[in-house]
């Protein structure tokens, strides 16, 4: 049983090389990015304005808590088919809008929005090292902002990956073009500058190895974290 925990910023390529690893190694495949844009999507469908000059944090909370204790909300840690679903639709693309991602931090900023996604996050990680999951059972690759730190700061392979901004502006860009979005630079330098506020992704904290994949290929970036899950196994 193994942990992978894999931090950054928006951009810098967390979820292709998270999902690959898992793919390599046979293990989980963790998006807690994924669950805080679906409590944002969530509270935008229960009709919470995350627009407001100060938004109804106490709306925000208890939306947050209906969603997962009653639950709404699912997701899939298959590497080959990571899906979220609410009440067993499938929402996965509509995280990913330019909508949900204008909001997302308005919720993630939100304390105990954290303490609950954390607490469920270190459930799916422990079910993993259970074996009494519904995929792997050797383990998980979870990714985020906060995975290194506070999620799971005890897990064997902690990487903190960085690149440039403008590299990092220049991906995102590339993938809101796919996703038939458009997502400039100022969202991503104001999201993060809104993450920062609540969560360190930018320095590392004791013995998580930084990456700088600024002039790394995917491929590569790929292979310097599986050196390291190979020392670890
Ligand atoms: O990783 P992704 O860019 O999809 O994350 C979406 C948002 O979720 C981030 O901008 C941040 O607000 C929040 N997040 C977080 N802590 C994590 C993962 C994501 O606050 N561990």
């Amino acid at each position: 049983m193994i942990t992978v925990a894999i931090d950054g910023p928006a951009g810098v390529g967390k979820s292709s090389v998270s999902k690959e690893l898992a793919r390599r190694y046979g293990l989980a495949y963790l998006d807690t990015g994924a669950m805080y844009r679906a409590c944002a999507w969530w509270c935008l469908h229960e009709g919470i304005d995350l627009d407001a000059a100060e938004p109804d944090e106490q709306a925000i909370i208890t939306a947050v808590g209906e969603f997962f204790t009653g639950d709404h909300f699912d997701i899939s840690v298959d590497p080959n088919h990571p899906c979220v679903t609410s009440d067993g639709e499938d929402i996965s693309e509509a995280i990913r809008s330019a909508e949900v991602s204008a909001h997302v931090s308005v919720v993630s900023g939100i304390m105990p929005v954290r303490r609950i996604l954390i607490a469920a996050q270190r459930a799916f990680i422990a079910r993993e090292a259970s074996g009494d999951s519904q995929s792997r059972g050797a383990g998980v690759v979870a990714e985020g902002r906060d995975i290194t730190t506070v999620v799971a700061p005890e897990a064997e392979v902690r990487v903190l990956l960085t690149a440039r901004e403008e590299v990092r502006e220049a991906r995102r860009a590339g993938q809101a073009s796919d996703a038939g979005a458009h997502v400039g630079a100022d969202d991503v330098a104001r999201r993060d500058a809104m993450d920062a506020k609540v969560t360190n992704f930018t320095t590392a904290a004791d013995g998580v190895v930084t990456i700088d994949n600024s002039d790394m290929t995917l491929e590569q970036t790929i292979d310097a974290v599986s050196k390291l899950v190979e020392d670890a196994l």
